[in-house]
């Protein structure tokens, strides 16, 4: 599989199928790298309504056949803008297709669009590949306790975890967040975009020190790919 981070939260999986899943399609975000994959894309996924999670899904998604997974109250509002192939879905839910599956689990956050109208619940995914490894994207979200549940129930080998802080967890947590999650590779996202998220990777790192585990942390930069 290919993973590409794209700044703040977004992120383009390539499966060993040749599926191709964007997640929070900011593309224009100030990090966002010159080159963008503008799709077509099979999946496009949104967490929640904020405008930087949100963000460019409606110049993406228009006159392509991209499926929108999001939740049901962000599925009407797609809906309403014209785009057609918008499934909407709540937490706790999952939606298999083909071989993959997405899975909604929560976030400890809130959502509203940019205009202010509720967003519904903010939320976080697990992305179950063809070969059963697991990804969790969480989001925006504060640490919480039901992260160990998220180990039990799909036991993602690979985390994307905001550290950013302010908004979302800062290193402090987001390391509390690996020891519950216990995952083989962390990519640290939601940091950096603006001057307010001032959690730093050189934080995170000293944080993560505290526990005993053995896990990678994957730095990417804007525009940098891995394959994994
Ligand atoms: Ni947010
Ligand atoms: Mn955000």
């Amino acid at each position: 599989m290919k993973i590409t981070f794209y700044g703040h939260s977004c992120f383009k999986i390539i499966t060993e199928k040749g599926k191709k899943i964007l997640i929070d399609p900011w593309i224009t975000n100030p990090l966002s790298p010159k080159e963008v994959d503008t799709g077509p894309y099979d999946f496009i996924l949104i967490t929640h309504a904020h405008g930087d999670h949100l963000g460019d899904v409606l110049k993406i998604a228009k006159n392509e056949n991209s499926e929108i997974i999001a939740i049901h109250e962000i599925q009407q509002y797609l809906l309403n803008q014209g785009i057609s192939k918008a499934i909407g879905m709540n937490i706790g839910g999952t939606y298999q297709v083909g071989d993959l599956r997405f899975t909604m689990v929560p976030a400890l956050h809130s959502s509203s669009f940019p205009d202010g109208k509720y967003g519904g619940a903010p939320c976080g995914f697990i992305i179950t590949l063809e070969n059963e490894v697991s990804i969790y994207h969480a989001g925006d979200t504060g640490l919480f306790y039901e992260m160990k549940l998220i180990k039990e129930l799909y036991s993602p080998k690979i985390a994307f975890l905001p550290i950013g802080d302010h908004y979302v967890m800062g290193p402090k947590e987001a390391a509390k967040a690996c020891d519950f999650l216990r995952p083989e590779i962390i990519i640290p996202m939601h940091y950096g975009t603006f001057p307010i998220l001032t959690g730093t990777v050189e934080n995170f790192e000293k944080e993560i020190k505290k526990y005993n585990l053995s896990l990678t942390i994957i730095v990417l930069k804007p525009g940098e790919e891995i394959t994994l």
